[in-house]
């Protein structure tokens, strides 16, 4: 079969699909003998004057570009074949899919969905540094490759054709995807980079929820969005998404630019921080009795021709909202321990005060069920009955010794080192569980030695109803809150403590 050749040069030999503003072809260049990607613009674009002109310059530009997250300008011309003039484009040719087509086959895993947005991300930083803004950034110019790299295409065109249309509608309007429009390109302001970045928070909007931020009827009502209303938050359609990356997505959509991030490095650093929040953190091995994981690998489903690097996490990144992880580890083992003391004890006749054994009892009830959620919390309920009973049995009691310095002082000590336990317990929730143990032998044994009435017990209950509300309420705030994580190299962390074979069940 016969194919059109372009300039003599390009051999047109299939078409990859067609856009506003011409088509895309694969075809070979004869001349290099390689597979490239020929863009033809519409024969009408030819006719406006200067049209050409511009057109080539912004080619030229772009094709300084060097990045592989770029998809490289080789080439740009005009063929005469037709009678008028058609220009035309030839770059690299990305082998994959355009995100919108990856799109149409469902939902990406989160982490995904931030990988891919960090790689857009990458490629403007380094386009932005040649001072090229691309104006057009949308899931139909993002190609995914097998190995799950992206590449960016259509550097350049945009700013060539959104000067056409400023002369010819005395506004930019013409130009772009109404639903990644910036408010900028719409009121005919001046763009700049912070234009793509407005652009990559519709990206990753839409990327995450299936839909950019503003749909609408009409390009006008999407346009009208743009300019006025509220950025919707992405997490209200893809529950458990972290706040961190809806706060990422609403900064990015500020009217405003300054409002925006300052540059693609800044906004990057502020995904992948996101992204350490996601509770996808740790890359965990499935065990037998984690039932979750299983069903979740297996019933995952591939949403790309290869998966990406982030696949791992995004698997884990799709769990529940309250992470009840089954997995054994020694803070869990410990805790458990303390339910079975615990229950060991409000049986026996140690303490026979008040309801101690009721609310021994019902510690150790309340730690078995709580245990699959956080063995932490688990070891501050538990442990407390199981530290008033030793210290109801300890000899440190003031009513044998009296008020004896040397005891003081170590009563004194004990508080003290109660105290620092406690901070530590509630702040570390990878094994902060030991720390409350600690905080509850010494912190008792001191109570005990100072207060050695009837009303100690009452001290004890108070206490331990402000340990379980006090440490309950930071793990719940800690499975919600934005991640510390940003810093922190999480694989290494994981794998470090997957190979110590402590991973903390139940974290927190
Ligand atoms: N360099 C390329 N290599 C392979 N396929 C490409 C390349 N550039 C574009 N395509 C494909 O051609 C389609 C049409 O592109 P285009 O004409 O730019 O329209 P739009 O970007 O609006 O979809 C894209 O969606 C993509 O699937
Ligand atoms: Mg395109």
């Amino acid at each position: 079969m016969e194919h059109r050749i372009l300039g003599e040069r390009y051999e047109l030999v299939e078409q990859l699909g067609h856009g506003g503003m011409g088509t895309v072809h694969r075809a070979v260049d004869r001349r290099l003998r390689r597979t490239v990607a020929v863009k033809t613009l519409s024969a009408e674009l030819a006719l406006q004057p200067e049209f050409l002109a511009r057109f080539q310059r912004e080619a030229h530009a772009a094709a300084a570009l060097n990045h592989p997250g770029v998809a490289t300008v080789h080439d740009v011309g005009e063929d005469a074949g037709g009678g008028s003039a058609e220009p035309y484009l030839v770059m690299e040719y990305v082998p994959g899919r355009a995100l919108s087509q990856v799109l149409a086959d469902g939902l990406l895993p989160v982490a995904q969905a931030v990988d891919l947005a960090g790689q857009v991300l990458d490629a403007l930083e380094h386009s932005h540094r040649h001072a090229i803004v691309h104006r057009d950034i949308k899931p139909a110019n993002v190609m995914l490759t097998a190995t799950g790299r992206v590449k960016v295409v259509d550097f350049g065109i945009a700013k060539a054709l959104s000067e056409v249309a400023t002369r010819l509608t005395g506004t930019g309007v013409a130009v772009g995807t109404p639903a990644y429009l910036a408010p900028e390109q719409i009121n005919g302001a001046e763009t700049d980079h912070r234009t793509d970045l407005y652009a990559v928070g519709c990206l990753l909007h839409e990327l995450l929820t299936g839909r950019p931020p503003y749909t609408g009827d009409s390009p006008f009502s999407v346009m009208h969005q743009h300019l006025a209303a509220v950025p919707p938050a992405a997490s209200a359609l893809r529950p458990g998404l972290p706040p961190a990356v809806d706060e990422v997505i609403r900064r990015a959509l500020h009217k405003n630019r300054a409002d925006r991030f300052a540059d693609a490095t800044e906004m990057k650093a502020a995904l992948d921080a996101a992204a350490g929040a996601a509770p996808a953190a740790p890359v965990r091995t499935p065990t037998a009795l984690d039932p979750r994981a299983g069903a979740v690998a297996a019933g995952a489903p591939a949403p790309s021709p290869a998966p990406p690097r982030g696949e791992p996490a995004g698997r884990a990144a799709r769990r529940w909202p309250a992470r009840v992880v089954f997995r054994p580890t020694a803070e869990g083992a410990v805790a458990l321990l303390g339910c079975f003391l615990a229950l060991v004890i409000s049986r026996s006749e140690v303490i026979e005060v008040g309801r101690f054994s009721h609310v021994a009892l019902g510690a150790a009830v309340a730690g078995a069920v709580l245990l699959p959620w956080s063995a932490r919390l688990a070891c501050a309920v538990v442990w407390g009955p199981v530290a008033e009973a030793v210290a109801v049995w300890s000899e440190l009691s003031r009513g044998s010794l009296g008020w004896d310095t040397r005891y003081v002082v170590i009563a004194l000590l004990l508080g003290a080192v109660a105290a620092l336990c406690f901070a530590a317990g509630y702040r570390d929730e990878r094994s902060g569980g030991f720390a409350l143990i600690a905080f509850w032998f010494t912190g008792l044994t001191s109570v005990w030695f100072f207060l050695d009435d009837l009303h100690k017990i009452g001290v004890f209950y108070v206490l331990l109803l402000g340990v379980t509300l006090a440490v309950g309420a930071q793990v719940l705030k800690a499975r919600t809150r934005p991640p510390r994580a940003a810093a922190e190299p999480r694989g290494t962390a994981d794998a470090a403590h997957a190979a110590a074979g402590t991973g903390a069940a139940a974290r927190g």
